[in-house]
């Protein structure tokens, strides 16, 4: 299509192409703290250096002589049809980037059929992000919090508003050692940007008149108190399950172990993630562990993925050696600073168009029959 369109012409191609040309700009278009946030990580920022060299490692044997010419990126996740074997991951306080926020982001998942993941920690809240969405398809995802009223009023808001499943992050019991962050001082001023949930849900609003004070810091303080619950167990999820109809699936999980336990638990898929190597310092990749946890479940259980995917070919590895599903998660935060609802669009666009020759080029014509053979792991 750029081809055709230069040819006649009508060529005003804006945007950078490629995630490092992404990077760049976006870098440029954010303020130095809106980036340490963005682009920080914990401690040493190990783990997310490790999510990329391991996925380095990885190397993708063609096949060849298959005739690739229809093919097909679509899945079935829980029931649920997906264009594309990628959604958008939750990503908090996202007016931090972009005026516009979650709305641009959502508002452009939807124009490109790729499902919204909404974060607990969002700028624009549930019901808006619904509005700017449309029949599209989006989840929600939710923290475990210290407030079960809260929590349920959140996942009936969700229901109420045509989000169809829920995420439960359990890696976040309280934030990491994000040096980036520390050193522009930055969290206090981030967190009332992401409160958007709180402040329009009747079940915080009766905490908030029980406590004193009224002054506007009044709000972020009381959602600082109760967002993330350090004492939250497996005893705790098993009961959460039992608050919504929706799917739930469980994120932020890299031990096989917890991964059975959680469908032992009922929940409907897991999302094997380590938080963009936000949280723990010096973690496995989670395309590392991706082999054994797909060995652990069977071959059916969803497996979604996310923490490092930066192109095509990631999706292609993470396929690979058994994840249903990858997530994007700064990739397009890139986009949305760089130009807000266009830019996530064409970012989007180009993920695809990548993934698609990426298909063909290697020998497949659909997704399914992506398998481990195709992977080898470089010495
Ligand atoms: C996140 N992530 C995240 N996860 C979540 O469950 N709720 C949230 O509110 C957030 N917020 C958030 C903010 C920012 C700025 C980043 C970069 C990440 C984690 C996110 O869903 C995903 O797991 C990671 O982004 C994946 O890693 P990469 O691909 O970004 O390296």
């Amino acid at each position: 299509r750029m081809y055709m369109q230069a040819l006649s012409g009508q060529s005003n191609w804006a945007w950078p192409v490629g995630i490092d040309q992404w990077r760049a700009a976006a870098r440029r278009a954010m303020s130095r703290e809106a980036w340490g946030y963005v682009e920080g990580a914990a401690g040493t920022e190990d783990t997310m250096h490790e999510n990329r060299r391991a996925l380095e490692r990885i190397r993708i044997r063609s096949r060849m002589l298959r005739d690739v010419s229809d093919r097909d990126l679509s899945t079935t996740l829980m029931g649920q049809h997906f264009s594309v074997p990628f959604l958008l991951a939750p990503i908090g306080v996202q007016e931090i980037v972009h005026p516009d926020g979650d709305m641009a982001s959502a508002a452009a998942a939807a124009a490109s059929n790729v499902p919204f993941v909404l974060s607990t920690v969002s700028s624009f809240s549930i019901e808006q992000v619904a509005q700017a969405m449309g029949s599209a398809r989006r989840w929600f995802q939710l923290y475990p919090g210290r407030d079960p009223e809260v929590m349920k009023s959140f996942l009936s808001r969700a229901e109420q508003a045509g989000y169809s499943a829920v995420v439960v992050t359990v890696d976040t019991t309280m934030l990491g050692w994000r040096p980036k962050d520390l050193e522009t001082l930055y969290l206090p001023f981030l967190f009332g940007r992401g409160i958007a949930n709180y402040t329009s849900d009747p079940a915080f609003r009766a905490r908030l008149q029980e406590s004193p004070g009224q002054d506007p810091a009044a709000a972020v303080q009381e959602f600082l108190r109760i967002y993330v619950n350090p004492a939250f167990t497996w005893g705790d999820l098993a009961e959460l399950r039992q608050w919504t109809r929706l799917p739930v699936l469980v994120k932020g999980l890299t031990h096989p172990a917890d991964v059975s336990r959680a469908q032992s638990l009922g929940f409907d898929g897991v999302i094997v993630s380590n938080h963009g190597g936000r949280q723990v310092d010096g973690g496995v990749a989670t395309i590392a562990v991706l082999p054994a946890i797909r060995q652990a479940v069977g071959d059916t259980f969803p497996i979604l993925m996310d923490s490092g995917i930066r192109s095509a070919q990631d999706v292609f590895k993470a396929l690979a050696l058994g994840a249903d599903a990858v997530l994007l998660g700064r990739p397009y935060l890139y986009a949305l600073a760089v130009g807000g609802q266009e830019a996530v669009e064409d970012l989007l666009m180009q993920f695809k168009a990548e993934l698609d020759l990426q298909l063909a080029l290697s020998g497949h014509r659909s997704i399914s029959t992506i398998e481990s053979n195709d992977v080898m792991v470089r010495s």
